[in-house]
């Protein structure tokens, strides 16, 4: 009945001339539905497959999508895998894995999500091999590292969602507490998503004036300050107690770093990457402000620290680097 209401062109020919945009996000949970969302109504992809253990739950999460394309962009959601329908995906985003329980520290789900990203990494592997990768599962750096080297994939296309939520809740809070836009504060979170994270004070910019956090400043002055560092440290544990996980703001955040992919954007984000000599640090993922494009991570910002903020990066790495020697890969 429907083919009498079109008539073919019959000079199309069979191959494709534009590549439809697609991805794949593994982990179909709070995270992986708030990154669906929020990378349907920004018009990243043509085609975004859901893969998750729990394929019931998943078969309505993406009903519930698709009955909201006719208000977005065109997309295309299915329920697959990467060894499906998910092949050839030219980004492939990694939420799965166990989540903290209220109080518990993003490192110690460790071992449970080493043994998950064992088995969905070779098949990411065997069917998306030039894909971008794009981890957001906890602990992020760590599992960013166990990433890289399951993948064998070179380091500038394995990122992790890192402190680019971190550093987005340290630019709200000061433009809070300065009472202007956060997106007119540049300020950045460095080393781990996590306990050991690093405020860069010494390079924050407030409306492209510098905020003068001398070292002698005063005591009243740095409790502020410390207890606004604190607020953006604590805020997934703070979030975690309230609502059960958090979701929308890194549903945001990876739509920021799979934007700076997909549109070679160039853009600068404290995405984790595997950091070599930068202030004696050597094989270890973390965050540093980085420039991402279409190629992946492509280069790092050479950011000079004052002694404080070396001294707890270089205590950052440590943190990491000790759990990463515990791993057997
Ligand atoms: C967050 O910081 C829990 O890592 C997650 O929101």
């Amino acid at each position: 009945m429907f083919e009498t209401l079109f008539t073919p062109n019959p000079s199309v020919e069979t191959k494709v001339s534009i590549r439809p945009r697609k991805g794949v996000i593994i982990g179909a949970g709070q995270v992986g539905m708030a990154c669906a969302y929020s990378l349907m109504i920004q018009n990243c992809f043509d085609e975004l497959i859901l893969q998750d253990v729990q394929t019931e739950r998943l078969q309505g999460e993406v009903m519930d999508l698709m009955h909201g394309v006719p208000f977005v962009e065109p997309v295309e959601i299915k329920a697959g895998t990467v060894a499906d329908v998910g092949q050839n995906a030219d980004l492939v985003i990694i939420t799965a894995g166990a989540t903290q329980k209220p109080g518990e520290s993003r490192l110690a789900l460790v071992v449970r999500n080493v043994a998950i990203f064992k088995q969905i990494v070779p098949d990411i592997v065997q069917y998306c091999p030039n894909a971008t990768l794009l981890i957001v599962s906890n602990p992020v750096d760590i599992m960013t590292y166990v990433t890289l080297k399951l993948s064998g994939f070179p380091p500038a296309r394995v990122i992790g969602s890192g402190t680019v939520l971190d550093s987005a809740r340290f630019r709200t809070l000061l433009g809070q507490k300065m009472g202007i836009d956060p997106r007119s504060v540049h300020a950045y979170i460095i080393g781990e998503h996590g306990d050991s994270e690093v405020p860069v004070w010494s390079k924050v910019n407030i409306a492209g004036m510098s905020l003068e956090v001398q070292e002698g400043n005063s005591a009243s002055e740095n409790a502020g300050l410390q207890a606004l560092f604190d607020r953006v440290k604590n805020a997934g544990y703070e979030i975690l107690k309230l609502k059960g996980s958090t979701s929308y703001a890194i549903g945001l955040a990876t739509t920021e770093i799979v934007k700076a992919i997909l549109h070679g954007q160039e853009r600068v984000l404290t995405v984790s990457a595997l950091v070599n000599d930068f202030y004696g640090i050597h094989d270890v993922c973390l965050s540093l402000p980085c420039v991402v494009n279409e190629k992946g991570v492509i280069k790092t910002v050479n950011l000079t620290l004052n002694d404080t903020e070396q001294t707890q990066l270089l205590h950052s790495a440590q943190v990491l680097r000790d759990i990463f020697d515990t791993l057997t890969l």
